[in-house]
């Protein structure tokens, strides 16, 4: 097609999305099914570089697959599939493990943070070269543009380079993907602690805003966010981060700028903030929480999609190695 290719991965490790991972990636794969051809996987490859559960991962990687669907990931507009079935990804994994420097790799600061929590003798190698097969995961499809959050930036960069050192040592093979990262939502704060990325690993428990949570939990943990000793309601993400986390968060569900909604909360408290954000957030997860299980109670669809999607993402796959392998002398 004419279209330019989307591709991003999503990992199925933690049961539930969260919001961070909604507003600074899953809405843009969403949105771009309009505009691209756009590849979007469970990335079940990923999930374990840590230690895994069997029948956790498999239950998950199907979870991931339902959110995705209730998210609004269409399987007419794209191609949704689950890494593992399509074996390319491994392959051209190996072949950009060889054309990485190892100093390089030590320098992903991802590796660094996930190692020092894994402890650094039980950290795996697949951990080591999870960005590398990252890189192959993106080339593969010849992608142009990757939805992703702000803290995968260092990881289309080595995409880039990667891509660029085989293209000059082999000839013209890869495109130069770039990263799609939405200024406003590329990073959104824990609600407990807004100088630190709400994140699954990282978050405080309060702070993590878990999009299959029960509503009254959502909004609870809405309404005790942590902002500051002042009562403004302005966005300042230096000195008011919490406040200027809600503020995104809000413009973002409800469709209004971030000036709007200063302008309507002009003289209230940030009670008000926090009491009509979690009427907004209850709003959004009620039916997200429906959708997800109507998928997952009906498995011959979720099987059909995940068949369907393999297929459309082997046939490009399985072009774009057979290139490769001829160019490096398979
Ligand atoms: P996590 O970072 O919680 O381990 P993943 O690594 O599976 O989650 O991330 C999936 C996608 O969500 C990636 O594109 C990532 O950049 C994005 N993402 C994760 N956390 C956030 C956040 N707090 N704000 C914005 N985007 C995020
Ligand atoms: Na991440």
């Amino acid at each position: 097609s004419e279209r330019p290719r989307a591709l991003s991965g999503i990992q199925p490790t933690a049961g539930s999305f969260h919001l961070g991972n909604y507003l600074g990636a899953i809405r843009q794969y969403v949105a771009l099914q309009e505009t691209h051809d756009a590849f979007y996987m469970v990335v079940d490859l990923h999930a374990i570089t840590v230690p895994q559960d069997p029948a956790e991962l498999r239950a998950n990687t199907r979870l991931a697959v339902a959110q995705l669907l209730a998210s609004g990931l269409d399987p007419e507009r794209c191609t949704l599939f689950v890494q593992s079935h399509v074996p390319e990804h491994a392959q051209l994994g190996w072949v950009m493990n060889c054309l990485t420097g190892f100093g390089e790799a030590s320098r992903m600061t991802q590796f660094k943070d996930k190692s020092a929590k894994q402890g650094a003798d039980r950290a795996t190698v697949g951990l080591f070269t999870y960005p590398i097969l990252q890189v192959a995961d993106i080339l593969l499809y010849q992608a142009s543009h990757v939805p992703v959050g702000e803290d995968q930036r260092q990881h289309i960069e080595l995409t880039r380079d990667l891509a660029e050192r085989f293209n000059g040592r082999f000839g013209d093979t890869f495109r130069i993907p770039e990263p799609y990262i939405v200024k406003e939502t590329g990073k959104i704060y824990d609600l407990q602690d807004p100088t630190i990325k709400m994140s699954k690993s990282a978050s405080t428990p309060k702070g993590l805003i878990n999009l299959l949570d029960e509503p009254k939990t959502t909004a609870k943990k809405v309404k005790s966010a942590v902002t500051d000793t002042d009562t403004v309601i302005r966005f300042d993400p230096e000195n008011k981060p919490g406040v200027s986390n809600l503020l995104t968060i809000m413009a973002t569900l409800t469709g209004t700028s971030v000036a709007d909604l200063e302008k309507s909360y002009e003289g209230k408290m940030y009670g008000a903030l926090k009491t009509d954000l979690a009427e907004v957030m209850v709003d959004f997860v009620t039916p997200f929480r429906d959708r997800t299980q109507e998928y997952l109670d009906d498995p011959e669809t979720l099987d059909s999609v995940l068949a369907k999607g393999a297929e459309k993402a082997r046939a490009v796959a399985a072009e774009t190695l057979a290139r490769t392998y001829e160019r490096v002398g398979f």
